[in-house]
C-alpha cells in the first residue's frame, strides 16, 4: 500500500453511528464486488440489481468500471499498476458508500487476487459487509459476446494487454458467492436479492 502522505489529520466522528443508520434506513450498507472477465455479465448483473433494489425502497448505486474510468479513474489505463490502483481507490469509496449505508455494487474486471484481498480488508477493518460475486463466465463465451467488439481487437493486437487474452485473470479463490452464465440476469439479481435478505443486510417489510 502506498504512503500515507497527509500529516496533521484528525478522523471526525459522524454523530449518528451505523445502527440508527440501520435501523431508519431499513438496511445495513454493504459492498457487494462483481469480478470477472470483460463481457461476462458484471455490469448487466449488477444494473438489474441495482433496479431490483431501488424498485423494492432500497437504496443502492452501481459503480461500474468503464463509467469510473471516464471520470474518478480517467488518469488510469490498464498496466498491472495501474489496475491496482483503480481497484485500491474504487475499493475506498465502496467503503465510504457501504458507510453511508448504501448498497455498493462494484463493478470491476478486478483480475489480481491481492486487489480484490485489500478491498476486503478495507472492509473488514471497517466492520462492514463484503461479499465477493465471481461471474463464472467461460472466455469463449465472453469472446463470442464480444459486447464492446474489444476481443476483436485484442486478438488482432490493437488493444494490448487485454485482460483473458495477454493479460491475467486470476479466479477468485473463495467467493461468497459464483454466478453461472447459464443463468440469466433477473434470476441472478433474484438470487443475490434473497442472499442479503437471508445475511441481514435488508430488513423486509413486517
Ligand atoms: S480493471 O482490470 O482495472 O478492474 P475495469 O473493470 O476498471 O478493469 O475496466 C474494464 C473495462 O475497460 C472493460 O470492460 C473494457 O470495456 C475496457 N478495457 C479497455 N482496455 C482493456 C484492457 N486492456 N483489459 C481489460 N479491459 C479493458
Amino acid at each position: 500500500m502506498s504512503e500515507n502522505k497527509s500529516k496533521n489529520i484528525v478522523w471526525h466522528e459522524s454523530r449518528v453511528d451505523r445502527k440508527t443508520r440501520g435501523e431508519i434506513f431499513k438496511q445495513t450498507g454493504a459492498t457487494l464486488w462483481f469480478t470477472g472477465l470483460s463481457g461476462s455479465g458484471k455490469s448487466t448483473l449488477a444494473f438489474t440489481l441495482e433496479h431490483l433494489l431501488i424498485h423494492k425502497g432500497y437504496n443502492s448505486y452501481v459503480l461500474d468500471g468503464d463509467n469510473i474510468r471516464h471520470g474518478l479513474n480517467s488518469n488510469l489505463g490498464f498496466s498491472d499498476s495501474d489496475r491496482e490502483e483503480n481497484i485500491r481507490r474504487v475499493g475506498e469509496v465502496s467503503k465510504l458508500f457501504a458507510d453511508s449505508g448504501t448498497i455498493i455494487l462494484s463493478s470491476f474486471i478486478s483480475p489480481f487476487s491481492q486487489d480484490r484481498q485489500l478491498v476486503r480488508e478495507i472492509h473488514e477493518k471497517n466492520e462492514l459487509p463484503f461479499i465477493e460475486i465471481y461471474l463464472d463466465t467461460p472466455l469463449s463465451t465472453c469472446e463470442e459476446r464480444d459486447p464492446k467488439n474489444l476481443y476483436a481487437k485484442a486478438r488482432r493486437g490493437e488493444i494490448k494487454n487485454f485482460t483473458g487474452i495477454d493479460s491475467p485473470y486470476e479466479v477468485p479463490t473463495n467467493p461468497e458467492l459464483i454466478i453461472s452464465s447459464a443463468n440469466s440476469p433477473e434470476v441472478s439479481a433474484n438470487t443475490i436479492f434473497d442472499y442479503l435478505v437471508d445475511q441481514q443486510i435488508l430488513d423486509l417489510p413486517e
